[in-house]
Order: C-alpha cells, then sequence, then structure tokens
C-alpha cells in the first residue's frame, strides 16, 4: 500500500471543524441562486477542471485525489461539489472549447492545467468576462498573466526547488560514495538529461538547478548528452535505447526531469542487460517509490499531488465564503499558494511507502 506524506492536508485539516460548519451554512445560502444559468442544482458548487492531458501519470493522480478529497468534504459536512473533468488531450483548441462550454453552462469556478502556458491570457479574460474564478495548477502562467485579475490563482510547487532537490540528492551521493559512481576515475561527474516538456516551467527549471547545485558545490560536471521525453516512459526508454547504444558505460548519473520518464530510462538499460547508472526522478509516483524500494531508481522528489489537489479544494472553498484566503490557504503575494517538495530515498521511503523497513 502506497501512503504519501499529507503536508500539506494535515496542516489544513487542523482548525477545519468549525470553519467547515461555516462552510456548510454559507455555501447554501451564497449558492442558492448559483445555478440559474446552467441546470445547477441549489447549494451546489459547479466546478469544471480541465486536465492537459489526462493519460499523464502525475495529472491523473492529481485529479484522483481532488476527486477523493471532495468526496470527504461532502461525506464529513453534507456540501454537494460537482466536478466536471474534461481531457484536453494536448490541444489548447480542444481545451478552449471545453472552458468555452464550462462558462456558458453557468459554472461556478474552473480548474485549469492548462495546456500551452503562453495561451493563458484569453482565458483569463473570458473567465474575467464571466465573473468566474480559475485557479491554474500544476502548469504555470507567467506572471504578467496571473495579475491581470484578483481572481486568478496558481496553486503548485516552485520549479526551482524540485530541481534544487533533485540535485542535492546527486551531490550527497557523490559525495558519499564517488568511488562508485565516477565510473571512468576522472573526478568528473558524466551525466544524461531527460527533459520534460519543451517550454514547461518544471523542465527548464528543473533542468538547470539540479546541475546548478552540483556545480555550486564545486563538482565537476559533464553533460554527455541531454533530450525532452515529454514527461513520458514511453519515449524516454526509446532516448535511452539509443543513447546506450552511442554513449554506453560513459553515463554516470542520469537525471530524469520527472519519474515516468526515470522508469524509461530504467526500462531500456534492464532491456540492454546493462549496468544502471545512479537515476534520479521527480514526482513520487507510486511505480517509482517501488523502484526505489528496489534500488533500480536511486531517489525522487516528491512533488506533491494530495497537498496540490487539497489546497485547490480549500482555496475554492474559502472563496465561496469570502474568507480570505490568505489565512485560510497561506495565499501569497494575492494569487499563490506554493506545496513544498520532499527528497525521497531508500532513507525515508518508511514516510511513503506503508509497511516499508529499511
Ligand atoms: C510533473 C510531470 C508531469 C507534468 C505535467 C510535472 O510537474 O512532474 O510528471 O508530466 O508536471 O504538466
Ligand atoms: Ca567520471
Amino acid at each position: 500500500m502506497i501512503r504519501k506524506i499529507k503536508n500539506y492536508s494535515s496542516r489544513s485539516h487542523k482548525g477545519w471543524g468549525r470553519s467547515l460548519f461555516l462552510t456548510a451554512v454559507l455555501c447554501v445560502g451564497l449558492l442558492a441562486g448559483c445555478g440559474s444559468s446552467g441546470s445547477g442544482e441549489k447549494g451546489t458548487l459547479r466546478v469544471g477542471v480541465a486536465l492537459y492531458d489526462q493519460s499523464d501519470t502525475f495529472i491523473s493522480t492529481v485529479v484522483q485525489d481532488l476527486e477523493r478529497a471532495v468526496q470527504e468534504t461532502e461525506g464529513e459536512e453534507g456540501l454537494k461539489i460537482n466536478l466536471s473533468v474534461a481531457d484536453g488531450r494536448s490541444n489548447q483548441t480542444t481545451q478552449m472549447d471545453q472552458i468555452d462550454q464550462f462558462l456558458s453552462r453557468g459554472y461556478d469556478m474552473l480548474c485549469v492545467n492548462i495546456v500551452d502556458r503562453t495561451a493563458a491570457a484569453v482565458l483569463i479574460d473570458k473567465a474575467q468576462e464571466a465573473g468566474v474564478p480559475l485557479i491554474f495548477f500544476n502548469r504555470q502562467p507567467v506572471a504578467e498573466d496571473i495579475q491581470r485579475w484578483d481572481q486568478i490563482y496558481y496553486v503548485g510547487a516552485r520549479a526551482e526547488e524540485g530541481g534544487i532537490l533533485q540535485g542535492q540528492l546527486v551531490l550527497d551521493a557523490w559525495l558519499q560514495k564517488r568511488q562508485t559512481l565516477d565510473r571512468n576515475g576522472d573526478g568528473i561527474l558524466q551525466y544524461g538529461m531527460l527533459e520534460g516538456e519543451p517550454g514547461h516551467q518544471d523542465a527548464l527549471l528543473r533542468t538547470e538547478y539540479s546541475v546548478k547545485v552540483l556545480s555550486d558545490a564545486g563538482v565537476e560536471v559533464e553533460k554527455v548528452v541531454s533530450d525532452t521525453a515529454n514527461w513520458n516512459r514511453g519515449q524516454a526508454s526509446e532516448k535511452v535505447s539509443q543513447w546506450l547504444e552511442e554513449f554506453g558505460p560513459s553515463l554516470e548519473v542520469l537525471f530524469a526531469n520527472n519519474d515516468d520518464m526515470a522508469l524509461g530510462a530504467i526500462d531500456a538499460f534492464q532491456e540492454a542487460g546493462a549496468e544502471l547508472p545512479l537515476i534520479v526522478g521527480v514526482d513520487a509516483t507510486a511505480p517509482a517509490l517501488e523502484a526505489v524500494k528496489e534500488g533500480t531508481l536511486y531517489g525522487t522528489v516528491l512533488n506533491d499531488a494530495q497537498g496540490i489537489s487539497r489546497a485547490m479544494l480549500d482555496l475554492m472553498l474559502a472563496l465561496v465564503k469570502e474568507e480570505d484566503p490568505e489565512q485560510a490557504v497561506g495565499l501569497e503575494d494575492g494569487h499563490y499558494v506554493w506545496l513544498p517538495y520532499q527528497k525521497v530515498t531508500q532513507n525515508n521511503l518508511s514516510d511513503f511507502l506503508e509497511g516499508y523497513q529499511p
């Protein structure tokens, strides 16, 4: 059984007894007339959730966590929250149509995992025109767009922090077992980099900061090869199979911007019967935690899916209750809720995997 640390969730749950009661009362009061433009039931919060691509492992986890959090809230407090989930299938035009539909049906709030981060302005203007608060998550629009309207929010983790923690995992390993890691004994760390989707803040900043941690610490690094595999396990496995033919054992460390690509790399090494280098990912998905347990994946960085979904729900409730989101969910700079990343290796795996004994 997989159990993730609920950093955000446990914090936010504590003060909930009274405020949830208020929510229940206020929701019914505030939303009684809300559904008038659509088929809305009385006392129901109708939320449109637009995903960039539902087949993405991490995103599907966030949605499942959000659905679970909503059910728990409804079960506990008798609230009615309707989530409508739309899959953008990596197409911004498709996603725009889905959002137009949510708005024309009179939905109360939008949660958007935008396909193309640079297309946010159009969407924000539409939401503002309709007076519907919009929470972006995981795919971060630029600050100028977020600031277009005070009812625009972003819930996610700081991309550079993910990179820094991943770099620290490798730095610790280099300091502890340099003899084994430095296969060719030249004192230089030869690495490969599997990058996420081009233009995604997490791909850009994790790539930059992971390596920066090492060079800032005085470790000499050499990039052997890097390429994008679009967050995807199959694409990563294909790429790394080619790398293995070309660069073979010269790869001492493999950074992957996410776990799916790290697992794809492991697939490729295992298929080729080649010795695994030190591989690190980001996300702490269930299969990645299993790989850490087996020792094929050296480490990963928790991208807090539960925290993100819980924070989105709490933010929506705060908006409904007309509570100050700064107090309710720790909103920063008027627009942002940040969830912390966490390093995961075999040393602390028991915090994440139930029943695991080091
Ligand atoms: C995750 C990736 C995911 C991407 C989708 C990133 O934060 O680490 O696994 O594919 O978001 O936008
Ligand atoms: Ca070396």
